[in-house]
């Protein structure tokens, strides 16, 4: 049976912290110029739905320093966008294919996928959760702050796919999160009163008021853009400078990117020393290869 990365809680605590501690060492291996040709051979099949910087490079680049190669495959390009269905593209690429990343509009999409294949399938997002970027953001948390479990972490902003894979990382991970969204942009109901490491507050100020860690994402993800009464409902949301100082002095600032400026974050603080953003999205290349590692030695 092959093992699949849909969501974090398909991965165990120990083996999500040894997946941690590997990127840790791969990062030091490839700024060291080391080779680590540890998935020779391999292949990747990229399927995206939705458009991509980071997920795409950093597979890509990924799988390539890992001595593999990788197709990338649009629904433009290929029979999926033209009815195809999605559990016959999942076990022809299982003849031909070693692994697949997945970033999908819907989770059903991806969970079907898996369903249906003999290989790994990662999860590379979905309306409903980013598992590769919390890989990522953890990691991030880890190499700043030397450990996650008991930090307290603030999310600021829309309640969608990244602020419901922090809450699920809260219950694997054990951080306290504190969640404040307008009323009517909260997590989908699945993820509220997820674990008792989660609280939702009223404002900005009380979920960053002391916290380890500030994180925000843009307020019209990929599929929203068009709904603009959104920006008038995440008034008073912006994480500024004036709401990081609130933090602990120490705190750091997290963003997937791309970042909207001037809405749910400022220049000042994307550019400032406690924005950890670039080290973050670079740690998506050591993230994912630990990942592509585990899943090909491990199905
Ligand atoms: N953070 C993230 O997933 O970025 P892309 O949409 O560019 O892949």
């Amino acid at each position: 049976m092959a093992r699949h990365f849909l969501r974090l809680g398909d991965f165990s605590v120990s083996e999500l912290r040894d997946l941690i501690s590997r990127a840790i060492e791969l990062k030091r291996l490839q700024q060291e110029g080391a080779p680590h040709p540890t998935c020779a051979h391999k292949t990747l099949a990229m399927i995206f739905e939705l458009s991509s910087t980071r997920t795409r490079v950093s597979f890509e680049a990924g799988m390539a320093q890992l001595g593999g190669q990788s197709l990338f495959l649009s629904p433009r390009d290929t029979q999926l966008g033209r009815g195809e269905p999605i559990k016959d593209t999942a076990r022809v690429l299982a003849k031909m294919v070693d692994i697949v990343m997945i970033r999908a509009k819907d989770q059903s999409t991806i969970d079907e996928y898996a369903q249906y294949s003999d290989i790994p399938v990662m999860n590379g997002m979905s309306n409903e959760l980013h598992p590769c970027q919390l890989l990522a953001d953890i990691m991030t948390i880890v190499e700043a702050q030397g450990e996650i479990e008991g930090r307290q972490i603030a999310f600021i902003g829309d309640g969608y796919n990244m602020c419901q894979s922090f809450i699920e990382a809260s219950g694997i991970f054990e951080f306290e999160l504190k969640v404040a969204t307008p009323p009517d942009y909260r997590p989908s109901a699945k993820y509220l009163g997820h674990n008792q490491h989660v609280e939702f507050v009223d404002s900005p100020s009380a979920a960053v008021n002391g916290a380890n860690v500030v994180v925000t994402d843009v307020w019209s993800s990929m599929g929203h853009e068009d709904d603009t009464d959104r920006i008038n409902a995440f008034d008073g949301f912006q994480v500024n400078s004036a709401l990081l100082d609130q933090a602990q002095s120490d705190a750091i600032f997290l963003h997937c990117l791309p970042a909207h400026r001037g809405e749910e974050v400022d220049d000042l603080v994307l550019d400032d020393p406690r924005s950890v953003v670039w080290e973050e999205s670079g740690n998506r290349l050591h993230s994912q290869k630990a990942l592509m590692e585990f899943l090909l030695s491990n199905s």
